[in-house]
Order: C-alpha cells, then structure tokens, then sequence
C-alpha cells in the first residue's frame, strides 16, 4: 500500500478505492487520510500556499457533521454589524445564498473560480474583515501557517456522533452515485469502509482525534464544538462560540434576542426551506442543493444500523479514542 505524498497525480496513487468501491469516483490516500482526487490539487495548492492571518477563522469538520449549519451560524455571528439578523430583516445573504457559498470550502476550491477569499495571494479580503473558510482536512495536514501558532488564525471543529456521521454519508454517497450513474452502495458495504477508515477525509476517529488533542493543548486557537449539543442547546453553545469567534454578544443584544435569532435563522426547517436550498446545484451540476439538508436529526441511526454493526462501531470507537478523554 502506497500513498501520494508528493504529487496531486493521482495515477501515481498506489493506495485507492476505485468508483466499484466507495464513491462516485477514485478515493486517494493522502499523508494518512482518504479524499477523493477531486480535491487533491485544491489541497496542495491549500498546503503550499496559504499564509494564515491573525482575522482567519477556519471552520473544520468530517463531511457530514453538520459542516453547512456551522457555515451559517458562523457567518450569521461574525457579519451581524453588516447584516443584521432580526425578522423584519428581508436581506440577509443567508436568505438567498448557500451556506456553502457564503464560507468556501479550501478542499473544493476548482467550484469556486472567482472566489477572492480564495486567492491566496491576496492577503486581505474586500468582502469582510476576516476571511471565513471551512475545510475537511485532518489537524496534522492543515498548512504550516495555520498551526505553527505565529498568527492568531482560529479553527472550530464541528464533530458529530459516528453512528450519525454514517448514515449521513452513506445517504450522501448514494445521492451522488445516483446522480452520477453509478449503482447505489449497500449500508453493509459502505459500513465495512467506514470502520475500516476509508470514507471521505477518514479515517473518521483520527480526524476527530487530531482536532481534539490540539483543542485540550491550545483552547483558543481551536474550539471544539459538537452536533449533538448544538441540537440540544442551540443558544448556549452559540453564545460560546460567537465569544471564541472574538465576536460575543453584548449584553444589550442578548436581551433583544439577537442569539435566538440566529439560531431561527439558521435552524434546520428555515434553512431547508428557503428556496436557494430546495433548488439550484452547488459544487458541480451534480449535487442539489436539496440534497444537503436530508433530516438533521441526531439518532437516525437508529433507523439503519443493525445491533450487530452497533455493537462494532461502539466497540472501535471505544477503542480509537480510549484515554483521550473523548466518548460519544
Ligand atoms: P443528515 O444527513 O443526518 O440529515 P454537512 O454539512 O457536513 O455535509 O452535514 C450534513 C448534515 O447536516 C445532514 O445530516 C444535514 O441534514 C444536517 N444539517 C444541515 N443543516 C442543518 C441544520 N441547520 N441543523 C441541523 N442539521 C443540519
């Protein structure tokens, strides 16, 4: 087994999982971790050439994890000044743009041709203070910039359960797969690439880890946020993490609502119904906007997963993150 350390070539892969195995193209093992060779290059190029800023603000995740309703709630917290958020409000960008294109993915930067933000050899932005950008890639593989702690440059990672990151890949998968003509994936199928790492940006445990370990050893430069207590306990968690931001509430906007209306704004059965999200693509002509919002549930996997692929998901989970202090 092989891996591409030096090239974006991906023939020159030793390591992959072909359109018959996993996704609706080749899967690529990169310094550790699975991507699929779309977002190959745009990763380098991410490696190579981004000088992080004191103002950057990195939004990290596993696909799946919820990385769209953090695009927005980020977005919503740190442009609040310039668009407000309260109901009479008719214009906020959230209202008629993706999520997905208001904070660019570093990884999928090809879909994004005239995105300044991701020009790196701008080094401010001329659309807000900070740049806002979000990625999949795993702590260990971030530039050199963005870790080396010579800027302030903050990272949030969203985590969300792996039962739930499952399933929501694996509809995912098959949504695409079918946009794409290729037959569909069975959940024993994919099951079994997941718990053996190869899944999108996997293995799932060590990105998970990487991003953990280095939220305990340097709280403000990561903080760690998860799906589940966002669900939970929507305004706390975004009072915390608006404050992490460097962008906390005023007292005066606590009392008048401001965090319960961002979380409205960006609450799943608002953001799903808005007419950017129910139609229209987003990355290629092949994926529907539609198709990123399914049922933002937490435990749906209880729909799905049979007792026995329970029990071995509980068992390596327990396993991969046994002393670190993190359990789902
Ligand atoms: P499900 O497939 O379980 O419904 P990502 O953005 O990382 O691709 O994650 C997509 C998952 O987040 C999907 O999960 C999607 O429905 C859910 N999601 C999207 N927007 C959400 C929101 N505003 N609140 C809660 N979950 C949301």
């Amino acid at each position: 087994m092989g891996t591409i350390e030096d090239s974006c070539d991906p023939s020159k892969a030793m390591s992959n999982v072909g359109r018959d195995g996993l996704g609706h193209s080749v899967l690529y093992q990169y310094q550790g971790f699975w991507v699929f060779a779309e977002a190959l290059e745009n990763i380098k190029d991410f490696q190579h050439n981004f000088k992080a800023l004191d103002t950057d603000l990195i939004l990290a995740s596993v696909p799946k994890s919820g990385t769209v309703w953090l695009k927005a709630l980020a977005f919503a917290i740190v442009n609040r000044t310039r668009y407000p958020t309260f109901s009479s409000s008719h214009h906020h960008p959230l209202l008629t743009i993706s999520p997905h294109d208001l904070v660019p993915f570093v990884d999928f930067k090809h879909v994004y041709p005239d995105c300044s933000l991701l020009d790196y050899t701008k080094s401010t932005s001329h659309e807000s203070a900070c740049r806002l950008l979000a990625t999949h890639v795993p702590y260990p593989s971030l530039p050199e910039s963005i870790m080396d702690g010579s800027t302030n440059c903050k990272i949030v990672y969203l985590c969300r359960n792996p039962q739930d990151t499952f399933i929501s890949m694996w509809h995912y998968m098959n949504t695409i797969r079918n946009n794409y003509k290729v037959t569909p994936l069975l959940i024993e199928e994919a099951f079994d690439f997941f718990c053996e790492g190869v899944s999108d940006f996997g293995p799932f445990w060590d990105h998970v880890l990487g991003y953990w370990k280095e939220s305990l050893e340097n709280p403000h430069k990561v903080f760690f946020l998860r799906y589940e207590d966002l669900k939970e306990e929507p305004e706390p968690q975004l009072k915390k993490l608006a404050e992490f931001l460097g962008h906390g509430f005023s007292v005066e906007e606590e009392s008048h609502g401001a965090i319960k209306e961002i979380v409205n704004l960006c609450s799943f059965q608002h953001l799903r119904n808005l007419d950017v999200n129910k139609n229209g693509k987003i990355f290629s002509d092949n994926v529907a906007n539609k198709d990123i919002f399914r049922k933002g549930e937490v435990g749906d996997w209880k729909n799905y997963l049979t007792p026995i692929m329970v029990e071995r998901l509980d068992r390596l989970t327990e396993e991969k993150l046994h002393g670190s202090g993190l359990a789902f």
